[in-house]
């Protein structure tokens, strides 16, 4: 018996890897490469001295997910795959739709055939909208997307609900993420954009590491402590073993159940920039710059549905992850 993680060698999803292999589950990854690398196979048995078997498969691809489902018992799945980046997901909104929305549905598919009934989906946060106040309950309201990635989240959980409405048997959870940063301690597995960054963390740790010349905050007049936007950033590691926990409830509860998966507290921008300078002891340049167009002021969980349901809560501070963010960033060749 085994767990499909769909994007195993992505971000989030090679950090869960390493802990469902900790837990003791036998996984298998699917994974196109088109955002990762093979050699994070290599690193996740370095790390838990066990080979995750691995299949270059995209998930649109329903012939190939029918070959994984018939080569191995796949119990469940973890769905990680999907494209990520807010602002393409704006200049190729159908990119987008497409590639997220079919994933989702060819994955549905296969499953029900396979007789494969529980399912963990990665969402975000980004579907609570930008009317919404903090801190973020599972049972506000959703929808108004400020773009076409958190679209394609929101709709696959509609997607989601609505199929284990229609299915008595299934199990569905669904996992709004909030501002995953940081790295496994051992430095070999990361957040490894390919080109600029587009998210905060991996900017600060190419800037310390030269490849920038110095980081653009956006906005220092937000009605926030510091007038720097404000997010609830969440060691990966943390976030990766929130996964194991939902797998253990879907294993136990049929229908559908959602989780904010944050610390409940809020940073700021420059709270993450003063403490990655404080614990590494290096500088990083950095002006002010105009707000970016999108962005809110704040954002962060209230995390106490998956403390009381999951019996999960984030255990790493700011510290933890501003160091293991740069020990990546150091490794990375
Ligand atoms: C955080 C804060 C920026 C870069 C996005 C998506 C979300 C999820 C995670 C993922 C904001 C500020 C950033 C920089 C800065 N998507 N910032 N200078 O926007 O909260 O969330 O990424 O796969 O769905 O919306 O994260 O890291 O981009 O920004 O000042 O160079 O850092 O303005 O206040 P965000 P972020």
């Amino acid at each position: 018996m085994s767990i499909l993680l769909t994007g195993g060698t992505g971000y989030i999803g090679s950090h869960t890897a390493v802990e469902l292999i900790n837990a003791g589950y036998d996984i298998v990854i699917a994974d196109n490469l088109s955002n990762s690398e093979a050699v994070v196979i290599d690193y996740i048995e370095t790390i838990t001295k066990k080979r995750p078997k691995f299949y270059q498969a995209d998930v649109c691809d329903k012939a190939q997910l029918e070959k994984i489902f018939d080569e191995n018992k796949i119990t469940a799945v973890l769905h990680f795959a999907g494209y990520k980046a807010v602002g393409e997901s704006v200049s190729e909104p159908i990119k987008y739709y497409r590639n997220n929305l079919d994933s989702a549905i060819t994955l549905l598919e296969v499953m029900q055939s396979a007789g494969c009934n529980q399912f963990i989906f990665s969402s975000s946060a980004t579907v609570y909208g930008t009317g919404a106040t903090v801190p973020y309950k599972e049972e506000m309201p959703t929808g108004h997307c400020a773009n076409p990635y958190g679209w394609t989240k929101y709709m696959i959980e509609q997607i989601l609900t609505d199929a284990a409405k229609a299915n008595n048997n299934l199990s569905v959870v669904l996992l709004r993420y909030f501002n995953p940063v940081g790295a496994h301690e051992s430095g070999l597995i990361g957040e490894k954009p390919v080109g600029v960054p587009n998210n905060l963390m991996p900017y600060i740790t190419q800037t310390a590491a030269g490849m920038r010349d110095h980081l653009s905050v956006f906005g220092n007049d937000y009605d926030t402590k510091d007038g720097t936007g404000v997010r609830d950033f969440i060691h990966v590691v943390d976030l990766a073993k929130g996964h194991v926990k939902a797998l253990e409830y879907a294993n136990k509860n049929l229908g559908c159940e959602v989780f904010n998966l944050g610390t409940g507290t809020g940073y700021s921008v420059l709270d993450l920039v003063n403490t990655f300078m404080e614990v590494n002891g290096i500088n990083i340049p950095y002006e002010i710059a105009p707000r970016r167009a999108g962005d809110i002021a704040t954002s962060y969980a209230n995390a106490t549905k998956a403390k009381e349901k999951l019996g999960w809560q984030a255990q790493l501070g700011l510290k933890e992850m501003c160091k293991d963010a740069w020990n990546f960033q150091k490794n990375c060749k």
